[in-house]
């Protein structure tokens, strides 16, 4: 989806609110068997057939940090050839190679059994506030919704802007780089109905945010 594809898909979903909830529901109900690696791994491949380099940039990372491993992308671009052809092809891996994929944290970033991890003060971020923390590794978003903490994963699902940097109106946060909408009390995708940012359980314990991580 590009950006102006998504400015139109919310203005869309203002003004015809009755038809654009069937094609939503079929988004959301079409993806309810792969797990989100497998999807946007398919996702990949489409846009090795389009040749959309947009897409590829924001695919290759969202399979990435569903756990895909480099050689997993590559091998997705390549199941791509048949109908892409090699031109296709081979544009894609200079995309795959151009991105910074070291910097990017996989689903699985932080091993072992979860852990309370403090991450602020009791009273360090504002209701009406969001932060960016770093917890076992990861980088965290916290957002204080009216005096209740809630975490997700600081990355938007679109390209990775920082959650923490957003705006919070009530339970949602605004990312910043190109406006696209989450719940932080689930880390539903508004944008992207059926898409999640991964959550995580916050509590203040003796004074202290601590989130579970
Ligand atoms: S990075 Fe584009 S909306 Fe978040």
């Amino acid at each position: 989806v590009t950006e102006e594809e998504l400015s139109g898909l919310q203005w869309l979903s203002r003004e015809r609110p009755e038809a654009m909830q069937h094609l939503l529901a079929f988004f959301r109900e079409s993806a309810q068997h792969l797990d989100p690696k497998t999807r946007f791994l398919i996702s990949v491949v489409t846009k090795v057939v389009n040749l959309s380099e947009r897409g590829l940039r924001q695919y290759i990372p969202r399979a990435i940090r569903e756990g895909a491993t480099p050689d997993e992308v590559l091998d997705a671009i390549l199941c791509a050839y048949p109908v892409a052809g090699l031109t296709n092809v081979i544009d894609a891996v200079q995309v795959l190679r151009s991105l910074d994929l070291d910097g990017l944290e996989t689903a699985s970033a932080a091993t072992g059994e979860p852990e309370w991890v403090t991450v602020a003060r009791g009273d360090g971020i504002a209701p009406g506030t969001a932060s960016v923390v770093e917890a076992r590794g990861r980088s965290v978003a916290l957002f204080n919704v009216d005096g209740t903490y809630h975490a997700t994963a600081n990355a938007c699902l679109h390209q990775g802007g920082e959650l923490g940097c957003g705006a919070l109106d009530g339970s949602v946060v605004t990312c910043h780089r190109h406006g696209w909408q989450f719940d932080v009390t689930t880390g539903d995708c508004m944008t992207r109905p059926g898409e999640q940012v991964q959550s995580f359980p916050a509590r203040v314990e003796g004074g202290e945010v601590q989130i579970l991580v």
